[in-house]
């Protein structure tokens, strides 16, 4: 049996910091709601689990109430419910399960059970209301290679098809990101880090020397831990101040050498798997250096590489669990007991 024509999903998501929310019609995002968490974990320097989940439920309904509002539906429009089990945090996880339960019992709805990463994967299939986003001008053409790269995973994933992954390499230790908010942290710069470093290395010159992670490992694996030690050593001998010029250039510096480890694995899986076209997806794409090269890698094999058609589609958000949903529903892959609906903290491709 098919699914209607106009299918209305409302998904959250509650993997980590951010409590989202969103409606989707089929491929087309009609609401994104992300409540942001940053503030109350800045001072731990990073996201603290037991909190995450106080916050997230307090926010959760408002958030929720929010997306069916800015989408103009009611209960009686949505078809069918949408939530994130893994991978992320699992007392966070908890708090978004347990509401999709509580919904999908009192107003009657299926449920689709997403995976985290197959949402950031398929961010870049997600439209505008009106039906425009990444792919409307040229058509999607698989294999195509996905390049997730977010604060809890670094990630080459080829997709063959909705539903037909490979995990061709991921990081064996720290993500990019969280190494992008480890290195902040070493500079006394906040949390999180990414968005810091990124804009001080524009005005930087890359004249610390680092080194290139996993350069000649060989595989499609990435490692940012040496990195993050190097910065470590490498800060303890310059001596303080530091002035605005010094954390421009050690900036940049740092970015130069964790886009170099991306872009290495990047082409080595383009010439091994020879992919259509590349996605990406993750908070860390959020990076301007990243993107650029990125596509100059690509365009040297004639490749495009296509991003989600806004930016609030490439950290944490519930709309690409609702596109990832769309898919999950038109395969009639539907949660068969809403009480065993369990959190997979670990969860892969
Ligand atoms: O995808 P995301 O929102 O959350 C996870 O699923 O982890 O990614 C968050 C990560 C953080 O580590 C943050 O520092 C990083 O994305 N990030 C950036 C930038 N903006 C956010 N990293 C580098 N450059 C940026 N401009
Ligand atoms: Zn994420």
């Amino acid at each position: 049996m098919k699914i209607k024509k106009n299918y209305n999903i409302l998904a959250v998501d509650t993997s980590c910091d951010d409590t989202c929310a969103a409606v989707v019609c089929n491929d087309r995002v009609l609401s994104n709601v992300i409540a942001s968490q940053i503030e109350f974990h800045k001072e731990y320097g990073g996201v603290y689990p037991s909190l995450a989940k106080r916050k997230h439920q307090e926010f959760i309904d408002p958030t929720i109430n929010e997306a069916l509002r800015r989408a103009g539906l009611r209960w009686s429009e949505i078809d069918a419910l949408a939530v994130t089990v893994g991978p992320g945090l699992a007392p966070a996880l908890e708090v978004g399960i347990a509401k999709i339960r509580e919904l999908a019992k009192e107003y009657k709805k299926p449920v689709i059970a997403v995976n985290h990463m197959e949402g950031h994967l398929l961010s870049s299939f997600a439209c505008n209301s009106r039906g425009q986003g990444a792919f409307s001008k040229i058509r999607w053409q698989f294999p195509i290679l996905g390049l997730l790269v977010s604060g809890g995973h670094t990630q080459l994933v080829l997709m063959n098809g909705f539903s037909q992954y490979q995990l061709l390499g991921e990081t064996l230790d720290d993500a990019a990101g969280e190494c992008f908010d480890k290195v902040a942290k070493m500079l006394g710069l906040g949390y999180p880090g990414g968005p810091i470093i990124s804009e001080l290395a524009k005005s930087g010159k890359p004249v610390y020397d680092l080194p290139v992670p996993m350069a000649s490992s060989g595989d499609l694996n990435f490692s940012f831990s040496g990195l993050k030690t190097a910065c470590l050593y490498k800060l303890q001998k310059i001596a303080k101040p530091w002035n605005r010029r010094f954390y421009c250039d050690f900036a940049v510096s740092f970015e130069k050498v964790l886009v170099e480890s991306l872009m290495i694995k990047l082409k080595k899986a383009i010439e091994q798997y020879q992919p259509q076209q590349i996605v990406l997806g993750g908070g860390v794409i959020n990076n301007l250096s990243l993107r650029k090269a990125a596509r100059k890698i690509a365009g040297k094999y004639g490749l495009k590489v296509f991003q989600p058609y806004h930016k609030n589609l490439f950290s944490d958000n519930a709309a690409m669990i609702g596109v990832c949903a769309l898919y999950q529903a038109r395969r009639r892959d539907f949660v068969k007991d809403i009480d065993s609906l369990d959190r997979q903290p670990n969860l892969n491709f």
